[in-house]
């Protein structure tokens, strides 16, 4: 009994002795880039819609970034919309406009590590991490995606691309026979070359073109998204 006991008590240790192995060792994808102490996301999951049909798929800074609780909207105006007191991402918000009019299902992309709060810290991070191809972990994957016919994937350009955690998501996931419309939230870049990249990490999805939407100026463009999703869903 005793020697049950024993190893059982070694095997409670291991499991956590691991935990702590795996969390430093993905902590490290960050840290060896800049020196911070990251904190993991608490992972938002599903909100569920009206429409199971739909998933609207969303990435940002917000969600993804260990910011203050307490924000100031002057600093961090040009890096993040306000609505209020509340700091929001852009493509957090474009995607609660397709999910309002879709009635969709949706998940916010996390990383399990967060991002450094400072917007040219996150970009040496984000800059190391492409040179290297790290692969970020998730804090959280969809449990059961078969459900869906259509996906709506907001994604910011990061490194002149579909942003690395975005690509690490779409890795880790099976879009195969869904229609994915795919929108980018941008300073300049566009669309870049999201189309192809989805495209390449989704080889057996319809993937189509949704829109480009510039951060700044970016309110007026919420009638043109509506329009968008209006003439699109099937
Ligand atoms: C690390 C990093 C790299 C970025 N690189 C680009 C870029 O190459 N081209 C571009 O147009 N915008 C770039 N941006 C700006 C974001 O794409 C833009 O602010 C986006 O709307 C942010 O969405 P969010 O607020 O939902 O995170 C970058 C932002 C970050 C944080």
């Amino acid at each position: 009994m005793k020697k049950i006991l024993s190893i059982l008590l070694l095997l409670a240790f291991m499991a956590v002795a691991c935990a702590f192995a795996e969390g430093d060792q993905e902590a490290e994808n960050y840290t060896r880039y800049f020196d911070y102490t990251p904190v993991e996301n608490a992972p938002i999951g599903l909100v569920p819609g009206e429409n199971h049909n739909t998933l609207v798929l969303y990435f940002s800074r917000v969600g993804n970034t260990a910011f203050p609780e307490e924000v100031d909207a002057v600093s961090y105006a040009s890096q993040n919309v306000t609505e209020g007191e509340k700091l929001v991402g852009t493509a957090q918000i474009v995607a609660g406009w397709i999910a309002d009019e879709t009635g969709g299902d949706v998940f916010p992309i996390q990383t399990a590590c967060a991002y450094p709060e400072a917007f040219w810290d996150t970009v040496t991070v984000i800059e190391g991490q492409e040179k290297d191809r790290v692969h970020p972990r998730m804090a959280a994957i969809p449990e059961d995606m078969t459900g869906y016919d259509t996906v709506w994937l907001v994604t910011p350009i990061w490194a002149y691309s579909v942003c690395l955690p975005v690509r690490s998501f779409l890795e880790s996931v099976d879009l195969s026979g869904k229609t994915v419309y795919v929108f980018t939230t941008h300073c300049g870049s566009g669309m870049s070359d999201a189309m192809e990249v989805v495209q390449a990490l989704q080889p057996n999805a319809d993937v189509r073109k949704g829109m480009a939407i510039a951060s700044d100026p970016f309110d007026e463009v919420r009638d043109d998204v509506i329009q968008f999703v209006q003439s699109n869903q099937g």
